[in-house]
């Protein structure tokens, strides 16, 4: 655990500058509004270590392959959201001596993420090798309500009366530092720069994508003195005589837009209408749409905890960034694993978007949003058929990627990419849960069934019959678990694949007798022989092979999993850990440790296929084998540990999982945070404490209260209707909010709101 930030229900507080952590404090202030995101890098010129990131959802470049062993079937390239024109720039001299935070004195520092509002803040007083102090008092924000524009407020106030040079600037020739052959991803397509505006338009390499960014630069309110542009860059600069105590405020205001949305021809001038558009409205008045933006945002989505200010920030924390990362506006879009916040897993869509986030999302926003997400799979089905047929399968079955940008795999590591096939089993299990939460039955019909039969089909073909076992079995996987490779029957994908054929049936049947019109339509489409695929399909449901340890409840983990030295984790020096960063991967793949949740992601998907001594045998079993070096892990450890009435495990793993990043449990803040596994600190609060389940169309909540906590609640968006669910020590009161009344479950009876 590395803590230096302060603690606060609804700030983070960096209170003196650590240069140390300044990648990691780039990440955890970073903001962004779901069309595009920044890391909190310095306005100002930083030549200390640090990760200059500026991300546009949706603008990716397929970076080559690289590997040691090329092996067929591995995607030719890994798409990557790229590292994007520099917005923020403002370089400051004091009598021309550059300000720079690394070769200054710093006398004071302060930084501050404002997740009630989206602001950062930064504050600081310096002393330059010239013997000249400054402060400087920055604010900026990615607009949420106008989603192509941004703003900066940077103050500048002499100690000593000096002459100031302010230049604000673009500049598109930006790289990433995750690159296969240190190449850059940009063409300069041109800049230009008046004392009005100025611009800066770049293009991906290979994907043609095109990016403008314009900018108009205020000095004490007056226009820039000089403009000038060159290649990939545009400055607006103004200098300035300052006494002693004098300031000079620079207001920056940017629009950003790309080709996702604009023509070539429209780009750059969209590009300046949007920074005019927020320069007009101004920065305080833009500043509070913004605000008013994230009010609604926090009225409908926030959680409240009493009586524990780390156990409050980390969950507005969580909320925070998944807000700021994903909308729901455009279905082109996901959530990467990293959001805007890093480079690392390459902005792609994982299954932790349908294991993860879906729930947070339909249970936080009208049902929109959460189908946003089941559409991009919907439409990317063409590409995970491909997909299956470059492995070799056939008749469309589909594979969707473990990894992508746009449906295409851009994975490469064999274990992972043609094993960790549990993926296809989230997808479907995310049409079940959309359509669970939200009663929206239309949608199977429409798109949801040619995504299940796509996955059927492919679980179909994967499986083989073992004579030995007189079973279906399925070789040759890796689980959640990636700490084991290519094992036999992982009992987690083997119960996914099942529960998938089932459901898949299922859709069938509801098609057939609700659309029949339409399921004629999708059988001839997809060249359905239903009597001879669902009867296979039947057959797998009725004997695929499930291992477990005999004369127990235990689920076991995959074949030969006993055969391990049965060592805990408790056995672990912590010197050891985390076992990932200190152990050979040959070391890892013998022993027993578990990176994350596996069996028991399977008994937290389907829990109410289990009975709770099962439940409770599971979990005592496997939590003490379970490294969490996943941060996708703690997460259900904790809703299962409060299913059990393990309340003080669910305690310490919700604070893992809440403040992960804020207090960098697995030491890899720097890389960018863990935005998907944000979405499960929110499901354990919410189905962990709050023992929140749908089931038959009702909710049913079965509340707990941590030792730690005076109170919480938290509101649900269910079917049109908002309820507000407030747990304390003496009661839990669960109100209607909007919405016509509906019957809960509440503690096992039943009550109408
Ligand atoms: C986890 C995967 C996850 C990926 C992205 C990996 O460390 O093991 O389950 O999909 O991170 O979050």
């Amino acid at each position: 655990m590395i803590k230096y930030l302060l603690e606060d229900e609804w700030k983070v507080i960096e209170d003196r500058f650590h240069p140390q952590y300044q990648r990691s404090s780039e990440s955890i202030f970073s903001i962004g509004n779901g069309r595009f995101g920044q890391r909190a890098n310095f306005e100002e010129t930083y030549s200390g270590d640090h990760l200059q990131g500026s991300y546009i959802a949706g603008v990716y470049y397929p970076d080559k392959t690289r590997v040691g062993w090329w092996k067929n079937g591995y995607p030719e390239y890994f798409a990557k959201v790229l590292n994007s024109i520099n917005w923020i720039g403002i370089r400051v001299f004091v009598d021309e001596i550059e300000l720079d935070l690394n070769t200054c004195e710093v006398l004071s520092f302060w930084r501050e993420l404002d997740m009630k509002s989206g602001m950062l803040h930064r504050s600081f007083e310096v002393k330059l090798s010239n013997g000249k102090r400054i402060a400087v008092k920055a604010s900026r924000f990615c607009s949420m309500s106008d989603d192509e524009t941004a703003a900066i407020s940077y103050r500048v106030t002499a100690k000593e009366s000096a002459q100031l040079r302010v230049q604000s600037y673009l500049n598109g020739d930006v790289a990433n530092e995750d690159t296969n052959w240190d190449e850059r991803f940009w063409l300069d397509r041109g800049a230009q720069a008046d004392t009005r505006l100025a611009s800066v338009a770049v293009e991906t390499k290979k994907t043609g994508f095109l990016v403008a960014a314009s900018m108009i630069t205020r000095f004490n309110g007056e226009l820039p003195q000089d403009a000038s542009s060159r290649g990939f860059f545009a400055e607006q600069t103004y200098s300035k005589h300052l006494e002693a105590g004098e300031e000079l405020h620079v207001e920056k205001f940017v629009g950003i837009v790309n080709s996702l949305n604009y023509t070539e021809t429209e780009l750059l001038s969209a590009s300046q209408t949007s920074a005019k558009r927020i320069s007009e409205i101004g920065f305080e008045s833009a500043r509070e749409f913004h605000g008013q933006f994230w009010d609604k945002i926090w009225a409908n989505g926030d959680i409240k905890i009493e009586g524990d200010i780390p156990a409050q920030q980390g969950i507005r924390f969580n909320i925070f960034h998944l807000n700021q990362t994903y909308t729901g506006e455009d279905a082109r879009l996901n959530i990467g694993p990293k959001g805007f916040t890093g480079e690392k897993y390459g902005g792609s869509t994982y299954w932790d978007t349908e294991a993860y986030c879906l729930p947070f999302y339909l249970n936080t926003h009208p049902s929109d949003v959460g189908r946003q997400l089941l559409v991009y799979r919907y439409n990317q089905l063409g590409k995970a058929i491909e997909n299956a047929e470059k492995l070799g399968f056939s008749g469309g079955a589909a594979l969707y990627p473990m990894v992508t940008m746009n449906g295409e795999e851009c994975h490469n590591e064999w274990e992972i990419t043609f094993e960790e096939i549990h993926r296809n089993g989230a997808i479907a299990f995310g049409i079940y849960n959309y359509i669970r939460h939200t009663g929206d039955r239309k949608y199977m019909a429409e798109y949801g069934f040619d995504v299940m039969l796509g996955i059927c089909r492919f679980w179909a073909q994967r499986v083989n019959w073992s004579a030995e076992k007189n079973a279906y079995v399925m070789l040759g996987v890796t689980g959640p678990n990636e700490y084991e490779n290519n094992v036999n029957n992982n009992w987690y994908t083997n119960y996914l694949a099942k529960w998938c054929l089932t459901y898949g049936l299922k859709s069938i049947i509801f098609l057939k007798e609700t659309y029949p019109q339409l399921y004629s339509e999708k059988t001839e489409k997809w060249s359905f022989n239903e009597a001879e695929e669902t009867s296979k399909w039947a057959e797998i449901i009725e004997s695929i092979y499930l291992p477990q340890v005999e004369g127990t409840n235990i689920r076991l983990q995959q074949d030969g999993y006993l055969d391990k030295d049965q060592l805990l984790v408790s056995d672990l020096k912590d010197s050891d850990r985390p076992i990932n960063q200190k152990w050979s991967w040959d070391r890892i793949l013998r022993s027993p440790y578990i990176k994350q949740a596996d069996v028991l992601q399977g008994i937290y998907l389907f829990e109410h296929h289990f009975d709770l001594e099962t439940i409770r045998d599971n979990f005592e079993f496997y939590e003490p084998r379970t490294v969490h070096e996943s941060s996708l892990s703690p997460c259900v450890h904790v809703i299962l540990a409060a299913k059990i009435g393990e309340l003080d495990k669910a305690y310490e793993l919700y604070l893992r999982t809440a403040r992960l990043d804020l207090d960098d449990y697995n030491h890899e803040a720097y890389q960018g945070l863990h935005i998907t596994a944000m979405a499960g600190t929110w499901m354990s609060v919410v189905e962990g404490f709050g023992g929140l389940r749908f089931r038959d169309g009702l909710i049913k909540l079965s509340p707990v209260l941590p030792k730690a906590w005076k109170a919480y609640s938290f509101r649900i968006s269910f079917r049109e209707r908002t309820l507000l669910v407030e747990v304390s020590q003496d009661e839990t009161k669960v109100s209607l909010e909007t919405g016509e009344s509906l019957e809960i479950e509440l503690n096992g009876q039943l009550i109408r709101l």
